[in-house]
């Protein structure tokens, strides 16, 4: 989603905004704009296209600027909604993330002799540092905002006649970098090479940097700036030959999984998920479909009642039992429905696991455990080494609170995964068979049924092509009337239990002229099979299934020339609700 960069130097800053800029680009934007601060003026540059178009457009440098890329939640995609956003007089500028929830009121109460030009709830806010900036100076105005405002934001803010950029974070992300430059950004990924160290902002600090220094104050806690956690800045975001991040992403699968074999859970984690009677799982897209194959294994592995809930609809109620559990599933860990979940579920005082991506997240401050999947940095806006790696902690940890012996299962899996990557012609071929289709469907049951709905959304994603996944035995009760001669439809069969099933429903399209592609273990396969992976314990099939439908999705974009790594209207991390 949206983006923020500002860098103050003694030297010109052209180069390493823009450079932030595009790293900030896989977040997903449809307009992006800077502003240099050059002796007491403002000088703008928009785009509604890409950051290479407004990069051409750039006629000035200097040591101060502020840069956004923009993904539309108020007002449609135009250069006037793009930001930075000047105030009614033009003496203020803002770059903004997040969402004023209460900016009608503001409007109504604050700013009735402001003239707007945009249709954001971003112009608000400047024209309320305008309105504050009146009587107060420009720190503690900005520091009122945390009375006025109610909602998520993330700012950037400059008064033309100083040279400093002004800064203040509340439930959205922002990112202090120190280097030959001062940099705030939402984004680890935006900050240059040779930054030293970086300050995750805490909600509740504000701020400003100049070309030498920085001041950062926090509304709760006065000494707050005395007890920084810095930390190094340590990442590789190299493509090492691959033509995209996503191919790279999935490609790390196999290295990273083999650091999970003698994987430690830490004692209190397991006790407190030993001692629960029921497991709640919550999380949004691809990371629900990890939660929904942790609920499985809990159930079947543990024996545990467990259940997992899609975090935009979850709603908490007293029927909860009193010893349940909550995990959260989050690779960016700053999802905001999921968010929105875990305050209701600390609300009613449960103890939340969080497991996650990214160490210094919102969703780890604010959950009781935290489980780092350590996947390093995903950039594919697409998951997909995320989602292997939390579905296997998942099965780690459904095993070792009943003390099951699992490691010699999952070594063979581990150990053969490269087997997956050799049969990489067989999954070309589907994907060429498929890529000129409008329709695709997806046939499975129980956890094939919750592998389809991962492999569907990831086709979805990336390829635009039409697809969705059900249940087979679903199929009878309705959606069988869409399958017609030109339909295509692929099964997963890896469970034993379901395998006839399965076969049963895959005869019925079949025999109403589908086109059936099947996937399936070997020792449940027949000859006709399009893809037959090695035997292996039926809960850990996830590993080679997710692979292989991770590269069908990857290639079937790749022949029809999509930006597989930026794909139409998504956005990476998801901070708007
Ligand atoms: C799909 C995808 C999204 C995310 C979802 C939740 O490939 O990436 O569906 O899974 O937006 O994001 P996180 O996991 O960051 O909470």
């Amino acid at each position: 989603m949206c983006g923020i960069i500002g860098c103050c130097s003694n030297h010109n800053v052209l180069h390493n905004t823009i450079d932030g800029l595009k790293k900030l680009e896989y977040r997903g934007y449809d307009s992006c704009g800077i502003t240099f601060l050059l002796n007491k003026e403002f000088h703008t540059f928009k785009s509604i296209k890409r950051i290479e178009d407004l990069t051409r457009n750039i006629t000035v440098d200097g040591g101060l600027a502020v840069a956004h890329t923009r993904w539309a939640t108020h007002g449609k995609v135009s250069l006037d909604n793009a930001h930075p956003i000047y105030s009614t007089d033009k003496k203020y500028i803002i770059v903004h993330n997040g969402i004023i929830e209460n900016y009608l009121k503001i409007k109504e109460t604050y700013l009735k002799e402001y003239i707007f030009y945009t249709e954001t709830d971003t112009e608000i806010i400047i024209n309320l540092i305008d309105y504050l900036n009146k009587k107060y100076s420009m720190l503690d105005s900005i520091k009122r905002l945390y009375e006025i405002l109610e909602g998520t934001f993330a700012c950037l803010i400059l008064d033309k006649n100083e040279d400093k950029i002004y800064f203040i974070k509340n439930k959205s992300p922002l990112i202090l970098g120190l280097s030959n430059e001062l940099i705030v950004t939402s984004d680890i990924l935006a900050l240059p090479k040779n930054t030293r160290k970086y300050y995750r902002l805490k909600d509740g600090d504000y701020g400003y940097i100049t070309k030498d220094t920085y001041n950062l104050f926090n509304i709760n806690d006065q000494n707050h700036f005395l007890f920084l956690d810095y930390y190094p800045l340590n990442y590789d975001v190299s493509l090492k030959g691959f033509k995209h991040y996503m191919e790279k992403e999935i490609y790390e699968i196999p290295d990273l999984l083999h650091n999970y074999l003698n994987k430690k859970y830490e004692s209190r984690i397991i006790n407190a998920l030993k001692n629960s009677n029921k497991i709640y799982l919550v999380a949004s897209g691809t990371s629900f479909h990890a939660a929904s194959l942790g609920a499985l294994f809990f159930s079947q592995i543990s024996k545990k009642e467990s259940y997992a809930f899609v975090s935009s609809e979850f709603q908490i109620d007293n029927t909860y039992d009193e010893k349940a559990i909550f995990i959260v599933i989050s690779q960016s860990g700053e999802t905001a429905d999921l968010i929105k979940a875990i305050s209701k579920i600390k609300k009613k005082n449960y103890e939340v696991i969080a497991i996650c991506n990214v160490e210094n997240s919102t969703i780890k401050e604010m959950s009781d455990y935290f489980i780092n999947i350590n996947a390093g940095v995903e950039i594919a806006v697409a998951s997909t080494k995320s989602y292997t790696l939390s579905s296997l902690v998942l099965y780690q940890l459904s095993n070792i609170i009943i003390n099951n012996l699992y490691i010699e299962k999952l070594a063979y899996v581990i150990n053969n995964i490269s087997n997956v990557f050799d049969i990489k012609d067989r999954i070309q071929k589907i994907s060429s068979y498929i890529s000129n289709k409008e329709h695709l469907y997806y046939l499975g049951k129980g956890i094939d049924y919750l592998l389809c709905n991962e492999a569907s959304l990831k086709l979805k994603e990336i390829s635009y092509i039409h697809s969705e996944s059900f249940p087979a035995g679903e199929l009878k009760h309705g959606s069988i009337a869409l399958i017609s001669s030109s339909s295509i439809v692929i099964g997963i069969i890896t469970d034993p239990l379901n395998a006839s099933l399965i076969r049963s429903s895959l005869e019925e399209v079949k025999s109403r002229g589908a086109t059936v592609f099947v996937i399936s273990l070997n020792s449940l396969s027949l000859d006709n099979d399009t893809i037959i992976i090695n035997d292996c314990d039926k809960y850990l099939s996830f590993i080679s299934i997710s692979i292989i439908l991770q590269l069908l999705a990857y290639y079937t974009a790749l022949n029809l020339g999509n930006d597989i790594d930026k794909p139409r209207n998504l956005a990476k991390s998801v901070t708007v609700e």
